[in-house]
């Protein structure tokens, strides 16, 4: 991966999109190198949490990369909208959950990115926008879609018809990240949220994650159904055993094994 740095620190990886040139923006190579990351993170049994950051101190992720999107021709527009698709679609379902420390300027495709993670935390000096229309086009890597369903489709069609970027404050407000901090303190923020996910028993944090986001995909009935299966599969783990034994015998438990 030419793009992105990869950081393992016990059961948490730490991935940075390295492109500081370009304030990070999403050329193709980026996008290959995000899928590969995606490959090795989901294959890899040690971890437990995904945190996505960019490099620098200016950028998240500025968008997808203007320069090679200006020539695309209708057929490779949807072409280059579906590879980016494909990737934050395999980020979204991810079988772990992923944080987003959105550092700086997350416009368009950065947008996107963070909002394809479970959890969206960022420095007081980022900045959030679609400002795709401005451009001549629309959002391409999930915008539309997956603001709509974040913050909902009033305040999604405002950001988005208008193209105006918001800050931290405003995007907390409205729900688009979870929590705002100095920058110099959002690393250690998302890792200590990453390390505290990473404790708890690994096959129920990613029964809660399928519950989650394939349950708001259903109807209630179907969607409570599904949750009935996954409770019922953590009663076959070892970590199920060990975390209930702990509590009645009012003991720390063992560090969970993840089976
Ligand atoms: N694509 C390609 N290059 C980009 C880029 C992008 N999205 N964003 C920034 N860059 C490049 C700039 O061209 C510049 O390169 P050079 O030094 O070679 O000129 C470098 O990064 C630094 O950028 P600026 O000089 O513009 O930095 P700034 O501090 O003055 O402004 C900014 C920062 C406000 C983020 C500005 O760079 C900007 O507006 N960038 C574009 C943001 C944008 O429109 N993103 C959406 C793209 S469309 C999209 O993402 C579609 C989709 O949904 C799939």
């Amino acid at each position: 991966m030419t793009h992105i740095l990869l950081e393992k620190k016990d059961h948490v990886a730490i991935a940075t999109v390295n492109r500081p040139k370009a304030l990070n923006a999403l050329n193709s190579e980026v996008l290959n190198d995000l899928n590969t990351l995606l490959d090795e993170i989901a294959a890899d049994p040690e971890i437990r949490v995904l945190v996505l950051t960019g490099s620098g101190e200016k950028a998240f992720v500025a968008g997808a990369d203007i320069g090679e999107m200006s020539t695309l021709t209708r057929t490779e527009g949807e072409a280059f909208g579906k590879k980016g698709n494909d990737v934050f679609r395999k980020l979204e379902t991810l079988p772990i959950p992923a944080i987003a420390a959105v550092n700086g300027y997350a416009l368009g495709g950065g947008c996107e990115l963070a909002m394809a993670c479970d959890i969206r935390l960022c420095s007081d000096t980022a900045v959030f926008g679609q400002p795709e229309t401005g451009l001549g086009i629309t959002p391409g890597f999930g915008g539309t879609q997956r603001l709509a369903r974040l913050v909902g489709p009033g305040m999604a069609k405002q950001l988005i018809y208008s193209a105006r970027n918001i800050k931290a404050d405003e995007a907390l407000r409205i729900g688009l990240c979870n929590a705002v901090y100095p920058a110099e303190e959002l690393m250690p923020a998302a890792e200590k949220l990453a390390e505290t996910i990473a404790k708890n028993a690994p096959i129920a944090v990613r029964a809660c994650k399928k519950a989650i986001n394939e349950g708001l995909e259903m109807p209630m009935d179907e969607a409570v159904a599904l949750e009935e299966k996954l409770f019922g599969s953590c009663f076959e783990t070892a970590d199920q055993k060990e975390g209930m034994q702990a509590f009645l015998e009012k003991r720390r438990h063992d560090p969970y094994q993840n089976r």
